[in-house]
């Protein structure tokens, strides 16, 4: 088969456009990883002054190839081209959105996120076609739309997918009273950055606007990197909840009291961290982590009596996740009693797991196959067990994704890599499956949604 690229003239995608798109991307990751809160190290967190500064330098390389771009009322960053009709552009054509999120997590690695956001801009300087005026347009019968996502790690309030669920209108009324480490409430965080909490609703877009949502991201794990493959299909994305635990005892003197009477929170929550590491590894696609686990009131000379540690479960089902976290809660129930411990879990952040569509898997599926020599084997095709954007806009769009290697499967670390020849292979395997989705058009359209 012939990849639709290949009928399209080299000086546009050719193997020489590729590499330089490419060569751009790395660069730019180098520039947003400059944009960091610490001097040392990344870490660009939800309604930051670095998240500004995220947003202006993406929203900059938008507009120097000529997509129109605002900031939502999430703090979301958004570059459009309208799709070209035939008198002009249509500028009600719904949008296939390309994109990924430029937040991270603390002391993060350059790529996660960022490379997806990067990725899209290339697409859009490829497959743009010129107007009359010297304006640009989308080729497709649908426009094109890169969104950097402001909050997918949900680093700073706890929850995660903010700037994704606003988008999806699953925005929550009692999020506005999250606070991060300083006690800043979500909504005080909204007007310092410039956004107004009253119109979080603007930030919506319904189904009939939407042709699909595409995402390239680093896999956060070693699958394509032992198979020997650059890319690799996403089929679904695990599903996720996280929790923070208060265990409560007493606090004591540490040399005076026996044994006997010590009601220690810190061994009580110790017992719980690795209940939660037996259960899941017994497991098959369930994960469980301790992340988070802080000692009150955090003396050397004083029995814990009080800790705080948080819970990110992860599961490919929901039903055996949430099984799963039935038996955790029983075993803890239990531990405390024991130790004489009270104990409560607050749920800040739900997401259940998503199937990529059908149709977005098929093409990304032949985007990589268009990389590939003839008689090569399937591309692989992998389950997320990190979370997405996607998860949160799957409530109102399909949502197709695509993975690239990651030497060794090293992620939320500053070690995460990606191959820049490997982010070519990438690009040219989306622009494909771009090619693939607007080749279809209306069936497409209306399949996908
Ligand atoms: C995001 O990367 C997550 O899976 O936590
Ligand atoms: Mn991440
Ligand atoms: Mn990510």
């Amino acid at each position: 088969m012939i990849a639709l690229i290949d009928r399209l003239p080299a000086s546009v995608v050719g193997p020489d456009r590729v590499a330089d798109a490419a060569r751009r991307v790395m660069q730019r990751c180098e520039e947003l990883a400059a944009v960091s809160a610490a001097s040392d190290a990344i870490q660009r967190v939800y309604l930051s002054r670095e998240h500004a500064e995220g947003n202006a330098l993406a929203a900059g390389w938008m507009r120097e190839i000529g997509m129109t771009t605002w900031q939502d009322a999430a703090g979301n960053q958004i570059g459009r081209l309208d799709a070209a009709g035939g008198t002009g552009v249509d500028r009600e054509a719904p949008a296939l959105v390309l994109g990924s999120h430029l937040d991270t997590v603390p002391d993060a690695g350059r790529y996660d996120g960022i490379v997806g956001v990067l990725m899209a801009i290339e697409i859009v300087r490829m497959l743009r076609v010129p107007l009359h005026d010297g304006g640009w347009a989308s080729p497709f019968p649908f426009a094109l739309e890169v969104v950097a996502f402001a909050d997918e790690e949900g680093t700073r309030f706890g929850t995660a997918l903010l700037g994704s669920s606003a988008v999806a209108g699953a925005w929550k009324d009692d999020w506005w009273a999250l606070t991060d480490a300083e006690g800043t409430t979500l909504r005080e965080a909204f007007h310092a950055f410039g956004l107004d909490p009253e119109r979080i609703g603007e930030a919506e877009r319904r189904p009939e606007q939407l042709v699909g949502y595409l995402e390239a991201h680093i896999e956060q794990g070693p699958e394509l990197d032992h198979r020997g493959e650059a890319l690799a299909v996403v089929s679904s994305i695990a599903s996720a909840r996280r929790f923070q635990f208060t265990m409560e005892g007493e606090a004591r003197h540490a040399g005076g009291t026996p044994y006997s009477v010590r009601r220690d929170a810190l061994l009580g929550a110790s017992e719980a961290a690795l209940t939660v590491e037996r259960l899941c590894r017994a497991e098959h696609h369930v994960i469980g982590t301790v992340g988070q686990f802080e000692a009150f009131p955090g003396a050397v000379n004083i029995v814990p009596g009080e800790v705080r540690f948080s819970l990110d479960l992860r599961g490919e089902l929901d039903a055996h996740r949430d099984e799963v976290w039935q038996r955790i809660s029983a075993e803890i129930d239990a531990i405390a009693g024991q130790r004489g411990l009270r104990w409560q879990a607050r749920e800040v952040h739900s997401a259940s797991a998503v199937m990529c569509a059908p149709l977005l898997q098929d093409v990304v599926r032949e985007g990589i196959r268009s990389t590939l020599p003839d008689g090569a084997d399937d591309p692989a095709v992998i389950f997320s067990k990190a979370g997405h954007d996607g998860m949160a806009l799957a409530a109102i769009t399909g949502v197709g994704m695509m993975f690239l290697r990651n030497p060794d499967g090293t992620s939320h670390h500053p070690d995460e890599l990606v191959g820049g020849d490997d982010v070519a292979t990438g690009i040219r395997a989306l622009a494909e499956a771009v090619l693939q989705l607007g080749g279809e058009s209306r069936a497409t359209l209306e399949r996908i949604r």
